[in-house]
């Protein structure tokens, strides 16, 4: 099956398809559309970028009969900006055929989603917290979706979500068509799945070895911890990425760094759970519509965030588990483009490093960073270049003429290069991080660093996950609260 004609789809849902310029069903649609299609239950695991949204989107929009305003498919997502995006890529799927869509979550007015829902939306896209408050208060008029749709699965089924989404499907007994989507689908997972799901059909298109997208090249560098932020100013500055997300642990961290990149010039934006919800929305827009060039970012940007031409995905910190670090590299090499992800790790860090990389098979190469004295000769290369091939301006002619009275033309040249100089100057220290031979050095003098400081860091990663769970939801409960 090679284009998306033979599945049985809507007429109006083909020609949105074919609008959105879809050519050919990626490996997840092709498997998903047909059981859907068909009415079944499924848990569908396939790599980031690959098309997961429109395997659930086109065919569930495709049984909705418009005619009959009630809320036929519900989808939850773990963070605001995800149900913002999904919901606008069903009402892109949907509008032709008058479908109607409404974003649910918190920071915004109550009364406008309650209004559109009860006035005869057809989807609802919702984040958890808000989606239990609108039921438990019983807000919502006729509410009986038949198909429930859990976005990033594992997350929403992990401790800090679990309670909430089981709330969620009490409500809902006849929602008889439940799915469940993500890159990363744990064991446990799987099980709980086959608990709420019953006669759930599993779908995998990952390939068993390697659970990143193969679009993405992927490299390390070791560094000193005093080192992060002069070596990620350096590899912004060697590697000048057309459009990049850097993730750090903490809100704090996301703040003071991209304060700092500012500061040096570079066009940045933080994002994270503590800024207000039309704050964040703004940054979002700034970086889709090119706006800002480095998106500073907490983990809650690190799934199912679409943005195109994501070159670069920096972790400012090694994440905290292999499968955040599916989710967070996967922002970049997406929809078949190619992409780079780069992460800093400490020689505390290493082991984790590697085990990181053996779990989700992927060859992750350690690189150095490049020298101030590599930085400067890449930069005179790359101008000698931009010289070569800019184009002439007629008012280049004038200058020139004005000079050329007074000095030759060698001297011309040299003075204008000069200038560029002084303005694309580079700084730092010399020399940042480990190359291999150092580390190698510092890790047999030290075999046990890694183990010695393991108790302590799963401590902090327990601190470090409540802290995430709570960025998305902090808003919520201080209202609450
Ligand atoms: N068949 C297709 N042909 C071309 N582009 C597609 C196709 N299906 C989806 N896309 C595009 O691919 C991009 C990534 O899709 P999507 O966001 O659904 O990925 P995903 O699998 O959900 O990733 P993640 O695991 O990060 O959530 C989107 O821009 C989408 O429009
Ligand atoms: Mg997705």
């Amino acid at each position: 099956m090679n284009d998306f004609s033979s599945f049985g789809l809507d007429e109006e849902i083909l020609r949105a398809i074919k609008n959105a310029g879809f050519k050919e069903p990626s490996p997840i649609q092709k498997q998903a559309i047909p059981l859907i299609l068909q009415g079944f239950s499924i848990v569908a695991q396939a790599q980031t970028g690959t098309g997961k949204t429109a395997a659930f989107s086109l065919p569930t929009l495709s049984k909705i009969n418009p005619e009959q305003k009630k809320v036929e498919i519900l989808v939850i997502t773990p963070t605001r900006e995800l149900a913002s995006q999904v919901s606008d890529e069903m009402y892109m799927f949907g509008k032709n055929k008058g479908i109607h869509t409404v974003t649910v979550y918190g920071g915004s007015s109550y009364k406008r989603q309650i209004d559109l829902i009860n006035k005869g939306s057809h989807v609802v896209v919702a984040t958890p917290g808000r989606m239990l408050d609108l039921l438990k208060n019983n807000k919502l008029k006729n509410f009986s979706p038949s198909v429930l749709i859990i976005d990033e699965a594992d997350e929403m089924l992990d401790m800090g979500f679990l309670e909430d989404i089981k709330a969620i499907f009490s409500y809902l007994p006849n929602a008889s068509q439940r799915m469940l989507f993500s890159a990363t689908m744990p064991e446990p997972i799987k099980r709980l799945a086959n608990n709420i799901l019953t006669d759930a059909k599993f779908i995998s298109v990952t390939p068993s070895k390697e659970t990143t997208n193969e679009d993405i090249e992927q490299y390390y560098y070791v560094i000193n911890e005093y080192e992060r932020e002069v070596a990620i100013t350096r590899l912004l500055d060697s590697i000048e990425p057309n459009k990049a997300v850097i993730f750090c642990r903490t809100k704090k961290e996301v703040d003071t760094l991209s304060t700092k990149l500012v500061a040096l010039g570079h066009s940045a934006k933080g994002l994270h759970g503590d800024m207000e919800q039309a704050q964040r929305e703004e940054v979002i827009k700034a970086f889709k519509g090119e706006q800002i060039e480095l998106l500073v970012a907490t983990d809650v940007a690190a799934r199912g965030i679409h943005v195109n031409d994501i070159s670069h995905v920096f972790n400012f910190h090694i994440p905290f588990n292999p499968d955040s670090y599916v989710h967070r590299v996967g922002r970049t090499g997406r929809a078949g483009q190619k992409g780079v992800a780069i992460t800093l790790c400490t020689p505390l860090e290493y082991h984790s490093m590697q085990k990181i990389a053996k779990k989700i098979g992927s060859k992750i190469v350690q690189k150095s960073i490049p020298t101030l004295k590599e930085l400067q000769i890449s930069k005179l290369d790359k101008m000698a270049k931009n010289i070569k091939d800019a184009p002439l301006l007629e008012e280049a002619t004038l200058v020139l003429d004005v000079l050329e009275e007074d000095i030759s033309l060698a001297k011309i040249a040299l003075k204008a290069i000069s200038l560029l100089l002084e303005r694309k100057g580079s700084t730092g220290p010399e020399n940042i991080g480990l190359n291999k031979k150092a580390l190698a050095k510092l890790l047999n003098s030290h075999p046990q660093n890694d183990k010695k400081r393991s108790s302590n860091r799963r401590r902090r990663r327990g601190h470090d996950r409540n802290e995430r769970r709570r960025d998305d939801r902090g808003n919520k409960r201080r209202r609450r609260g």
